[in-house]
C-alpha cells in the first residue's frame, strides 16, 4: 500500500544568527513554543542506541531536563537501552513537533547522573510509578502479566506506611550534546536545518541542505 499524505510544511525562515549561541537555551526556547501551542507531552522524544556490533534500537521517553549540563531521562539500569549504553555510550534523541513544523535531533556521549540526583527525582514521581519501578524487570520476558501485578503488590506491601526509597536497578541518563541540529519545515521540502557542533569548545552554527 502506498503511504503519501501530502503534507507541504509552512513554517517561517529559520536564520542562523536569530537562534540563541547555546543549542540548549535554543532547544529550551522550542520546548516552551511546543508546550504554549499545547501538544501533548512536548517532552516525549526517541532515543536511538546502538550495540557495540552496530545493531540500531530507539524508542519513547520523556525528557525530565535540558540545560548547559545536558539532556536528562530516567529509566531502568538493566534495560535493553541500558545495556547498549554500557557498551556504546553514544546515542541521539529526536523530538517531532508536528504542528510546529519542528524537528530537533540531539547527538552525543551519554553518562549516568549521580544517585543523589535520580534519588531527588524519583522522590518526585507518583508512588504507583515508585513501586512499578521496582517491579519491573523492564525489558525481560514476562511469564504473564499477573506476575507483574504479584511483584507489584509485594513492593507495596512491603513498603506500606513507608517512603519507597530509590531502586538499585533505576535512575537517570545525561546525554551531553556534540551536535543538535534544529529542522524546520518549509515549503516544497526546502527546509531550513540549522546545526550547532562543538568545535574547541564553541558551538558552530551551520546551515544544512534540506
Ligand atoms: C511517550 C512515551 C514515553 C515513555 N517514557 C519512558 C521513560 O521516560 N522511561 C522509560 O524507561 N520508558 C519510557 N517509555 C517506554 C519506552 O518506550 C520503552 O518501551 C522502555 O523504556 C523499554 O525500552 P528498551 O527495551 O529499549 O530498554 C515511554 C514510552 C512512550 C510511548
Amino acid at each position: 500500500m502506498a503511504i503519501d499524505y501530502r503534507i507541504d510544511y509552512q513554517a517561517p525562515p529559520l536564520e542562523p544568527a536569530a537562534l540563541a549561541d547555546d543549542p540548549a537555551r535554543q532547544f529550551l526556547e522550542w520546548l516552551s513554543a511546543a508546550e504554549l501551542a499545547g501538544l501533548p507531552e512536548p517532552n516525549a522524544m526517541t532515543l536511538a542506541t546502538a550495540s557495540a556490533l552496530g545493531e540500531p534500537s530507539a524508542r519513547m521517553l520523556l525528557l525530565k531536563s535540558a540545560g548547559p549540563e545536558g539532556f536528562t531521562f530516567y529509566t531502568n539500569y538493566e534495560s535493553a537501552k541500558a545495556a547498549d549504553l554500557a557498551e556504546n555510550p553514544r546515542a541521539c534523541l529526536l523530538f517531532f513537533w508536528q504542528p510546529l513544523h519542528r524537528q530537533v535531533r540531539v547527538s552525543g556521549l551519554v553518562e549516568r547522573v549521580s544517585r543523589e540526583e535520580s534519588a531527588a527525582y524519583f522522590a518526585t514521581r507518583p508512588r504507583g510509578a515508585q513501586s512499578g519501578a521496582w517491579a519491573s524487570t523492564q525489558s525481560a520476558v514476562l511469564a504473564s502479566r499477573e506476575e507483574l501485578e504479584v511483584r507489584v503488590a509485594a513492593i507495596e506491601a512491603e513498603y506500606e506506611g513507608q517512603e519507597i526509597p530509590l531502586p538499585p536497578h533505576w535512575g537517570g541518563y545525561r546525554l551531553m550534546p556534540e551536535t543538535v541540529e534544529f529542522w524546520q519545515g518549509r515549503p516544497n521540502r526546502l527546509h531550513d536545518r540549522i546545526r550547532y557542533r562543538l568545535a574547541a569548545c564553541v558551538w558552530v552554527k551551520e546551515r544544512l541542505s534540506p
